[in-house]
């Protein structure tokens, strides 16, 4: 089993800087979801992700970068040091998305510096960058730039195409075929956002919305002043796009509230093997797993993960969850729901 640490033990923020320095894997909370993370420009390390994963070598890991010393009033020059190991040829509109959004759950992707991490970027002409806001991510990547690691390759802390982390604990049942020699986990507490972060291509002349997440379409375009475009064939292909992702071990189906009502209804008390997530209390449900959505989206994408880890338990064979309300704020709820059903 890996070794779980508190995050704010003495020496646990240390420890961990040094398991990335020496090409191992950490397991990491951001405000988003937990990533497994390595030194984005060690080889050998990037590759123990994907082994561990089971993740494809050419599906492309995000780079975490540390915040600069001072982000209350950080500039473009500040962010484009921090960028500048990774990333050129960044567009006007991105530099903005820097300023407003970051350090937060914004990735972009940017061209990458054609000799840097190309096995984290899955051999693509692109990487993917995102300054986290977690205080524990962030002492993190502080601790181990000082010791030479330029950024930190992590993808959300789960076995490929599986439901994402949003506890240590979670990271710890994902990853339970690892040693603690593998792997080092740092519990830093349940994930305030809970769903990963908005993607935004920023590799051509106006920002593409490639993964919906905390931040909206509607807040990335009123932040840079540039309208976000619909995604085409040219835009990068990203292993959030995979129909199938966010898997239960049951099979998740998506219905409306009235869909819901009448198929319980019809099963009557035959109901069972089903856990149910929905937004109204239902009749006929006592003996079931059950679980009410949150009327919030916020509050939705935070519990979404826990939520559904809990009900996917064993004896359950049929998730159903009710339809989140329509509005481009339940967007990342929906997307990831619609995923997770179409496994
Ligand atoms: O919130 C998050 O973004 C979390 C935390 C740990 O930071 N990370 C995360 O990583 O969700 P991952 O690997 O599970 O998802 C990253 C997504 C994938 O769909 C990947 O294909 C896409 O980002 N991506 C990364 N680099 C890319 C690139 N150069 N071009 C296109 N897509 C890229
Ligand atoms: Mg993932």
């Amino acid at each position: 089993m890996p070794t779980t640490l508190q995050a704010n033990d003495p020496g646990a923020v240390q420890a961990a800087a040094q398991r990335l320095a020496d090409g191992l894997l950490v397991g990491l909370p951001t405000e988003t979801v937990y990533g497994v993370a390595a030194d984005a420009c060690h080889a050998t390390a990037v590759q123990r992700i994907f082994e561990a994963k089971g993740r494809p070598s050419d599906h492309p890991l995000i780079v975490h970068i540390a915040a600069p010393i001072a982000p209350a009033n950080t500039d473009d020059s500040a962010w484009g040091t921090a960028v500048a190991p990774f990333a050129r040829n960044v567009p006007p509109f991105a530099w903005a998305l820097m300023r407003a959004f970051w350090p937060g759950p914004l990735t972009l992707i940017l061209p990458r510096q054609p000799e840097v991490a190309a096995v984290a970027a899955g051999g693509h002409p692109s990487v993917g960058l995102r300054c986290p806001a977690h205080p524990v991510a962030q002492a993190v990547l502080v601790a181990a730039r000082a010791q030479g690691v330029l950024g930190v390759a992590a993808p959300s802390a789960n076995r490929f195409g599986r439901i994402s982390p949003t506890t240590a604990q979670h990271v710890a049942e994902e990853f339970a075929h690892l040693t603690d020699a593998d792997l080092l986990i740092l519990d830093g507490g349940a994930c305030a956002v809970g769903i990963e972060s908005t993607i935004v291509d920023a590799t051509r002349s106006a920002p593409v919305l490639l993964r919906p997440g905390a931040i909206t379409a509607e807040q990335v375009s009123a932040a840079c002043g540039v309208a976000v475009v619909a995604r085409d064939d040219d835009a990068p292909r990203s292993s959030g796009d995979l129909a199938a992702h966010y898997a239960p071990r049951a099979k998740l189906r998506l219905m409306t509230g009235p869909m819901l009502k009448t198929a319980l209804q019809i099963l009557g008390s035959d109901a069972q093997h089903i856990a149910v997530y929905a937004r109204q209390p239902l009749r006929g449900t006592r003996k079931l797993p059950v679980r009410r959505m949150p009327n919030e989206p916020q509050a939705a994408a935070h519990e979404l993960f826990a939520v559904l880890r809990e009900l996917d338990a064993p004896g359950v064979r049929l998730i159903w969850v009710e339809e989140p309300p329509e509005g481009e704020a339940w967007d990342g709820v929906r997307d990831r729901l619609s995923r997770a059903a179409r496994a």
